[in-house]
């Protein structure tokens, strides 16, 4: 298949590609995730960071992630092939595409297992099983739902399962289909969430505690982790949002489609954030409870409400579709692979990866269990399929994708496929070549302890040491170029 050539299997209606990657990208890392993260790190100035790393970092990289699928039209790693190819470039540069396959694929064997936990707590809602006074008992619940590995890995099985069989007839309609009501029901569910937590307590110390921005604060820990939860958050650099590029029609804007799938992803992950600490604050709870934060908190929360045995319900009912539609897109480049490249049919492909993530999964779903203390420095499997790909993987991944497209690869194929205007075309250029990657290095250098930074009280300096780089940088890049071209 050349470069420019239409795949078989485009998104159908107008909305298409835009619910679907929304549909990948709202999912528990904006409901499950971004609380707990924000509750660890100390609150607002985790959430900035998250914000400017969402701006800076993960709209442009999130626009040359569609632009790579869409002409590359292909698996990630078929797509960065491709689009190296016709820059002349050699087959290695797949290597990214191949880390992002990878990356999703092991998100998926963690993400399958919390996923699984609200398929317990929906039929623990169903069933009454979540009554309770205090914090205390819901913490014994939270622990005695993971204490069980029979169980536990029939919850997360069945998601595998059920994950396998949406990608194996294809996503396209069911996703599509699904996020028309489920988009809309899950803001109105918050908004019903937030004003029933407006007028009960707690409230005004969540808004305080979200949005009281002091930069200072954050660890280079908490530095990293808001960079990362960006990748995450967004589906960046994890096989999802290219392979569904892949299938996105020639006449459609990629400039206006991330806008949009950033501003909903945002916004759902702010109002679940706003949702959820009032219940948090009101009970008295430790914001820094870890993965089960939202678990412990929120039944809590819905006993106190009117109506709230039906509306937990509801929630998590939302809760477990949300994360089914970003299963979905997170092994839809292995099965585009396999299909593509194995020739195997859609089915086949699923299955098979279906076993091994099965395998993986069921290791993560263990270190809640027998497994808790087969740990390595400190931390258990689960926490390192996290740590791995969430941290370092996907904003390297990100790092690498921005690069290409800004210094490696032709400039037509970005203009042909962004078709922006001559000044936001050169603002794209401008992010992907000196602001994304240095923002994504400096958080690493941070990270690694090579140098303390702190942006609040040193922004100026980076900004000056941004200026000098990108200047240079303009300055040798046509040159560079040429030697590259010959
Ligand atoms: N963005 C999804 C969420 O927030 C998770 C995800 C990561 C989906 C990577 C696809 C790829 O839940």
């Amino acid at each position: 298949m050349t470069a420019r050539q239409q795949p078989k299997n485009l998104w159908i209606g107008r909305w298409g590609f835009v619910l679907a990657a929304t549909g990948s990208a709202v999912g528990l890392g904006n409901i499950w995730k971004f609380p707990y993260m924000t509750g660890e790190y100390g609150g607002g100035a985790f959430v900035l960071v998250y914000l400017a790393c969402i701006l800076c970092i993960g709209i442009p990289a999130m626009m040359t992630e569609i632009a790579f699928g869409r002409r590359g039209r292909g698996s990630p790693i078929d797509a960065v092939k491709r689009v190296a190819q016709e820059s002349g470039r050699g087959k290695i540069w797949s290597g990214f595409g191949w880390m992002s396959m990878l990356a999703g694929f092991m998100i998926l064997s963690f993400y399958v297992v919390v996923a699984g936990w609200s398929l317990a707590y929906l039929w623990k809602a169903i069933s009454g099983g979540l009554q309770g006074g205090s914090v205390d008992d819901m913490a014994a619940i939270f622990g005695a739902n993971n204490a069980n590995p029979l169980t536990l890995g029939a919850w997360s099985t069945l998601v595998t399962v059920v994950t396998m069989f949406i990608v194996g007839k294809g996503v396209q309609e069911g996703i599509e289909r699904n996020m028309r009501w489920m988009m809309p029901g899950m803001v109105l569910l918050l908004l019903v969430m937030i004003v029933y937590a407006m007028f009960s307590g707690g409230f005004g110390e969540a808004v305080t505690f979200l949005f009281s921005f002091e930069v200072g604060k954050l660890s280079s820990e908490g530095l990293l982790a808001a960079m990362g939860h960006a990748f995450f958050t967004l589906s960046l650099s994890a096989g999802a949002i290219m392979a569904y590029g892949a299938y996105l029609p020639d006449n459609k804007s990629i400039a206006r489609t991330t806008f949009t799938v950033a501003i909903c992803d945002t916004l759902i992950a702010l109002m679940a954030g706003l949702a959820i600490f009032p219940a948090i604050f009101a009970n008295g709870m430790d914001p820094a409870s870890g993965p089960g934060l939202i678990f412990m908190s929120l039944p809590l929360a819905f006993q106190q409400m009117p109506l709230g045995s039906v509306l937990q319900v509801i929630f998590f009912v939302m809760l477990s579709v949300a994360a089914l539609t970003s299963a979905v897109s997170m092994i839809e480049a292995t099965v585009a692979w396999l299909t593509e490249r194995k020739g195997m049919s859609r089915k086949a492909a699923a299955w098979s990866s279906g076993i091994v993530l099965w395998l993986l999964s069921t290791l993560a779903m263990l270190s809640f269990n027998l497994g808790a203390d087969w740990t390595f420095a400190g931390k258990n499997f689960f926490d390192w399929l996290d740590y791995l790909t969430s941290r370092w993987m996907m904003p390297l991944g990100g790092l690498g994708l921005c690069l290409m497209a800004g210094f490696l690869l032709r400039d037509e194929i970005f203009r042909d496929e962004l078709r922006l205007s001559k000044r936001q075309h050169a603002l794209w250029l401008l992010m992907v070549r000196y602001v994304s990657p240095l923002g994504i290095v400096l958080i690493f250098i941070d990270a690694l302890g090579v140098m303390s930074i702190d942006i609040g009280s040193q922004w100026p300096w980076f900004l000056a040491v941004l200026v000098v780089i990108a200047v240079l940088g303009e300055m040798l890049s046509p040159r560079v170029k040429r030697q590259f071209t010959g």
